[in-house]
């Protein structure tokens, strides 16, 4: 019975959604067949919305461009009311009123700023990472955004590059189901004012630049690009994305944004798409420099190839006209072009309310941007990201009256906590410092001696000052004897060290891994004072800690964590909260092993990731073994967990793995479960160890429960070069554990 209304539902849906579907083609085409081919190419058109001042009469260039219906979207301009009056000349000056799509890089939050996307995928905890995106999309429309530059899903192995720190770390799947969940969170089924247009970034393979330096080339085989770096957009698609940024590279030697096999073969004739694409800024204008022409021819590229809208090239604007009258570009491709734009602008509920995202009251906005209820959900999903490395001693969690010194560049920064792609936020003083908040923790109770204790690096290339956007520069001899002084009279140090917020993200590639030389030298004499330290790991990628690991006996990973950050790591510092995040990025022991990722391929000469001896005719190194520092999927907890004998049921092509976990320790807990597989012999060489499934499990002190994982045929499977999915029969090891190295294994043969 149950059943058979889940259909009639489902049924329901599908037909009001082709009702929907009919309703919204009829109008755009009624729409369309009033638009001059000139107002058709401004809606591919999207600039940035720049200065435009609250109600006034526009007539600057961008007020002009919009009422003579010359741009379809604009991006980069916060606030409500600038944004109502770009959205009021669109509406009520241009010809046919056509409202504007309203951009803006809101990634890891709006105003309520959560971690990174590097640490939130840390939790594991989808469910977590959709609620976040749903809050980003509620206080992002109650100020006139309607469109967001993300999810960014793209697949990162090196370090190095500084957008690292924006996608979910180095698995295909565990990518694909946070890609999937943030699209759910962003645009729900856009019948409410606060469903955003997500935008998919960046197609395709931008995570995989060259030696880890931002905008260098691409090149990789299709069988690649298949199994390890398109899962996480297709993932994207299939939950409906409504729209498509392509990458700054090159794939196959073309540039993405002017692909047609990525773009109209992969994209929309493989996985479905039916929405808008739009290039990432200015990409058409950096063909010329890739080597492909200049920009009239690489507008008829880009649009023939599939690229519907041009951010910031102008190529569209300037050329697609006369492209037109010469006979390069067909009427037929602009319209395509538009209808899509326009189709967009529809579901989101734009033509019959076109204000809807920017008329709210101030009493009414405050009800929806940084609320306590949000900065809650903030805060506890936070605790859930820092990923505990090593507690040696079990010096955390701290004792609330105990006399705390806390030092590093990172201990009094509110701004320096955020990450790196904040573009709202609230006021400064109005979320704490790391100081701050343990300062009110610790209340009545302990004593808390800040000093900064260094600058944070010496990268004169960075910023000029040598330092730090967020962090002060300091008379470095003085700041270092009152670190000295503080760690003396405290029971424990705890030092806030690491990268700066802005070490991070776009354009922010770094050759070295490890901590800067500043704090490097601080953290070795005050580890000679013998006293317990706790090292707060902050970092925008996968860092090097190979004195770390050896001399500090505590260390957690604590990324950047957005406006909660201070009270979140205050409630995991003091055992209110317990660590649950693991690593979804493998850190490596020296920077010269990068890329280092747990899912490789085998060599024909492997050796043991942990041997201790150099083997001569392996496939080593003189100075490290393979193995990183730390794996993929690795996290302690303040409790410990025992994992049964694992078991695996078979019945056909599919597979229950199961595992019974005890939490055998003084804390209740969440544990994260992993399942992995390996193909043992196949027609392609494939990854040692591909992660098919997890379960985050909370239990209380003493509780077990069993955790099955069901592998189906797909979860068996793999994609040939032309992205077909294959199932070869034959021999699979079956692995479960708490990260991808400490894992049991059964093998099985499925036929
Ligand atoms: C360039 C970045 O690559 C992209 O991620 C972003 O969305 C656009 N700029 C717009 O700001």
């Amino acid at each position: 019975m149950r059943r058979k209304m889940l259909c009639l539902a489902l049924l329901g849906f599908a037909l009001s959604l082709g009702a929907r579907d009919k309703k919204m083609d009829a109008y755009v085409s009624r729409l369309m067949s009033k638009m001059t081919l000139s107002e058709k190419i401004g809606q591919l058109n999207l600039l940035p919305g720049g200065d435009v001042t609250t109600g006034a009469a526009m007539n600057n260039e961008l007020g002009t461009l919009i009422a003579q219906g010359q741009l379809g979207a604009v991006l980069n301009t916060v606030g409500r009311d600038k944004i109502q009056a770009m959205q009021k000349i669109a509406v009520e000056q241009s010809r046919l009123g056509i409202p504007l799509l309203v951009g803006l890089d809101v990634i890891h939050g709006y105003q309520t700023i959560y971690p990174i996307p590097l640490a939130q995928s840390c939790s594991w905890d989808v469910e977590g990472i959709e609620a976040g995106a749903r809050i980003a999309a509620e206080e992002a429309t109650s100020d006139g955004i309607n469109w967001t530059f993300s999810p960014m899903v793209d697949i990162a192995l090196d370090p190095r590059w500084g957008r690292i720190a924006e996608g979910s770390g180095e698995d295909p799947y565990l990518g694909s189901l946070i890609a999937q969940a943030m699209v759910r969170g962003y645009q729900g089924d856009f019948s409410s004012r606060h469903d955003i247009l997500a935008c998919l970034k960046h197609y395709a393979l931008y995570g995989a630049v060259e030696a880890g330096r931002d905008y260098n080339t691409v090149d990789m085989s299709h069988l690649r690009m298949y199994n390890q770096y398109f899962p996480p957009y297709k993932a994207a698609v299939e939950a409906g994305v409504g729209s498509v940024m392509t990458s700054f590279n090159l794939v196959d030697g073309q540039h993405a944004t002017a692909n047609r096999w990525l773009l109209r073969d992969v994209l929309r004739q493989q996985w479905g798409f039916q929405d808008f694409t739009v290039t990432d800024y200015g990409s058409i204008g950096e063909m010329t420099s890739h080597g492909f022409g200049d920009l009239k021819h690489n507008s008829e590229l880009a649009i023939n190839a599939g690229t519907d809208m041009d951010m910031c090239a102008t190529g569209f604007q300037q050329h697609l006209e006369t492209l037109v009258k010469e006979g390069k570009v067909s009427k037929k491709t602009i319209d395509e072009a538009c209808r899509r734009i326009l189709e967009a602008k529809y579901k989101l509920g734009l033509f019959d309310e076109p204000y809807r995202h920017c008329n709210m009251s101030d009493d009414e906005q405050a009800a929806h941007l940084f609320t306590d209820a949000h900065r809650k959900a903030a805060r506890d999903f936070t605790a859930e990201t820092f990923v505990l490395l090593k507690n040696e001693g079990q010096i955390l969690p701290l004792k609330k009256s105990a006399r705390i010194a806390l030092i590093g560049p990172n201990g009094d920064t509110t701004d320096g906590l955020l990450g790196t792609w904040v573009v709202a936020r609230p006021k400064s003083n109005s979320y704490p410092s790391l100081r701050q908040a343990i300062e009110e923790a610790v209340k009545g109770q302990g004593e808390v001696y800040f000093a900064q204790g260094c600058n944070i690096a010496p990268y004169g290339r960075m910023r000029e000052a040598g330092t730090s956007w967020y962090i002060p520069v300091v008379d470095a001899e003085k700041a270092h004897r009152e670190a000295m002084a503080a760690a003396a009279k405290a029971d424990v140090i705890v030092c806030a060290m690491g990268e700066g917020a802005d070490y991070s993200g776009e354009s922010h590639s770094r050759v070295t891994l490890d901590m800067p030389e500043t704090q490097m030298a601080l953290l070795r004499d005050l580890a000679t004072l013998g006293k317990p330290i706790v090292l707060l790991n902050f970092a925008g990628r996968p860092t090097t800690m190979a004195w770390e690991k050896e001399h500090i006996p505590a260390i957690m990973n604590v990324w950047f964590g957005g406006t909660e950050m201070a009270p979140a790591l205050c409630d995991v510092l003091f055992g209110d909260k317990v660590p649950s995040g693991h690593l979804t990025t493998t850190l490596p022991q020296h920077a010269g092993q990068v890329p280092l990722y747990y899912n490789h391929l085998n060599t024909g000469r492997p050796t043991n990731d942990y041997e201790p001896t150099f083997r001569l005719y392996s496939s080593n190194y003189f100075e490290v073994s393979n193995g990183p520092a730390w794996p993929f999927g690795f996290g302690l907890s303040y409790t410990t967990f025992e994992y049964g004998t694992m078991n695996v049921e078979q019945n056909g092509r599919t597979l229950k793995a199961s595992v019974t976990v005890k939490n055998t320790g003084d804390y209740d807990a969440t544990e994260v479960v992993q399942c992995y597989i390996r193909d043992i012999a196949c027609r392609y060489s494939r990854p040692v160890k591909e992660l098919k499934g997890f379960e985050r499990v909370t239990l209380r002190k003493g509780e077990s429960k069993t955790v099955t994982i069901t592998l189906t045929q797909e979860s068996l499977s793999f994609y040939d070069e032309n992205g077909k999915l294959i199932f070869e029969p034959g021999e699979f090891d079956i692995m479960m554990g708490s990260n991808s190295r400490d894992v049991q294994q059964k093998r099985v043969t499925v036929m």
